[in-house]
């Protein structure tokens, strides 16, 4: 079994990686512009105030999608250009600049996939206490009802929150990210609380206001790891080291799958977290669980970089494996393990018994314009060849994946590393706004041509 025919292909892309235009047609402020003006959070001191420059080349992204053959784009809406001040009066000129998108997705014939939120929160809830404010929760299923009122008529497919256990590690632990506070464990885990009760209520206003019927996923990260062999007792290890919540060696503790999904997925938070974080784990009010897990359609999740390979051990103990001396790694030194998208899918799958969305899969690249004015991408193309074999596997294994979106469509601004990372299926040369289709674009193309309808 392959894919089938009506397997999703698609890009993603986030409003403030991409949008510039911050202080534009009346966007208020994020936690993201106060981040980026803290000297030394971002590499070199860049900023997000053009970044692609998408929100005024919009039009000609849309015509670069159409040229690739995307079938689906992964876009989010900017809360504070919708909402300046986070909650309350409505930014017409927001809600202007994404339907003029949405329609001109639509005419190209490319199906709108709507992120709610993806980092970018408005900087006057974060003086009301942000996400450690309990009604966080309820700031968000207004912004939700929003966008469902105003958009659902035409995006039918959504995610609510990406990436929970950045928002609540990067964001508010480690604060690596923005807002970029420094909180002790206990209020870490309280914001990713109230960002997991968001989530949930964003799910019950999606589907009290759509006006469509429309599919709602979540989108974590997703942190997993892969077996040596395909021997049973292999990948048994990998299944129980991928929702196990043993601290990673590199000591980040909200690094996981199942604190974050069993909540949204089953209604708890797994046992062997509760007894691991203790007195740190957050209270739960009468109700939230339930809140937190509504039903969702599908299983979205971030498919980066497997966390390790591992091996049964002796008396049913698991190893991990040491990572092989050479191992070929993205610009960005990430690892690369094609087999996260076979492994990575059917653990989900079969823990959750939800179709798996794989909502982002990329690298980045040293990618440049050459002297023949093209930008030539080989280990892109190779990458993401690889990934997709090994997709198919899981599909093969009768694991339901709905679709496969790439991140990026275009190059754009990585958070705390700034645009030194390439992402994109387009280069973006920042200084003039020109953007090239990497090789990879076109293949990707052929790709999709070959694959629409196959099954
Ligand atoms: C994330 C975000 C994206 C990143 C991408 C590459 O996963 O961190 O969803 O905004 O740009 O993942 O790091």
């Amino acid at each position: 079994m392959k894919f089938s025919k009506n397997f999703i292909w698609g890009a993603a892309t986030s409003a403030y990686q991409i949008e510039g235009a911050v202080q534009e047609d009346g966007r208020g402020q994020s936690v993201v512009d106060m981040h980026c003006r803290k000297p030394g959070a971002i590499w070199q001191g860049h900023t997000g105030a053009v970044a692609a420059d998408h929100y005024h080349r919009w039009a000609e992204d849309v015509e670069l999608m159409k040229r690739i053959g995307l079938q689906s784009y992964r876009f989010s809406f900017a809360w504070p250009r919708l909402l300046p001040s986070g909650a309350g009066k409505v930014n017409e000129k927001g809600v202007a600049f994404y339907d003029r998108l949405i329609d001109a997705l639509l005419e190209a014939g490319i199906k709108p996939f709507g992120t709610m939120f993806h980092w970018d929160f408005p900087y006057d809830l974060f003086c009301r206490g942000g996400w450690l404010n309990r009604d966080s929760a309820e700031w968000f299923a207004d912004f939700a009802q929003l966008l469902a009122e105003r958009f659902s008529d035409r995006v039918t497919q959504w995610l609510t929150i990406n990436e929970p256990q950045c928002i609540a590690g990067f964001g508010h632990f480690t604060g690596s990210q923005a807002p970029g506070v420094r909180y002790p464990r206990a209020e870490m885990l309280t914001v990713g609380h109230h960002v997991l009760r968001a989530h949930g209520r964003a799910v019950q206003a999606i589907r009290a206001y759509g006006k469509n019927p429309c599919q709602v996923g979540c989108a974590a990260v997703g942190v997993a790891s892969v077996p040596e062999t395909e021997s049973a007792a292999d990948i048994e290890a990998a299944r129980r080291e991928t929702f196990s919540l043993a601290p990673t060696d590199w000591g980040k503790e909200f690094w996981n799958t199942s604190w974050w999904m069993d909540a949204m997925l089953l209604g708890r938070y797994p046992e062997e977290g509760l007894a691991f974080f203790g007195a740190d784990a957050p209270k739960i009010h009468a109700g939230d669980m339930e809140t937190i897990s509504c039903p969702l359609d599908f299983c979205g999740a971030n498919f980066y970089s497997a966390v390790s390979t591992v091996r049964a051990g002796p008396d049913g103990l698991r190893e991990r494996l040491p990572e092989p001396v050479g191992m070929s790694r993205t610009a960005f030194h990430w690892a690369v393990t094609p087999s996260i998208l076979r492994w990575g899918p059917r653990f989900l799958y079969e823990r959750y018994h939800l179709p798996v969305f794989v909502t982002e899969n990329g690298m980045s690249n040293v990618d440049f314009v050459g002297l023949d004015g093209q930008v030539h991408d080989p280990q892109r193309v190779d990458f993401i060849h690889r990934h997709l074999i090994e997709l198919e596997k899981a599909i093969e294994d009768r694991v339901p994946v709905l679709g496969y979106l790439y991140w990026s469509l275009l190059d754009n601004f990585e958070w705390d590393h700034g645009f030194r990372e390439r992402f994109g299926l387009v280069h973006v040369d920042y200084a003039s706004g020109r953007r090239v289709l990497k090789d990879s674009a076109k293949w990707y193309g052929d790709w999709i041509r070959a694959h629409a309808g196959a099954g």
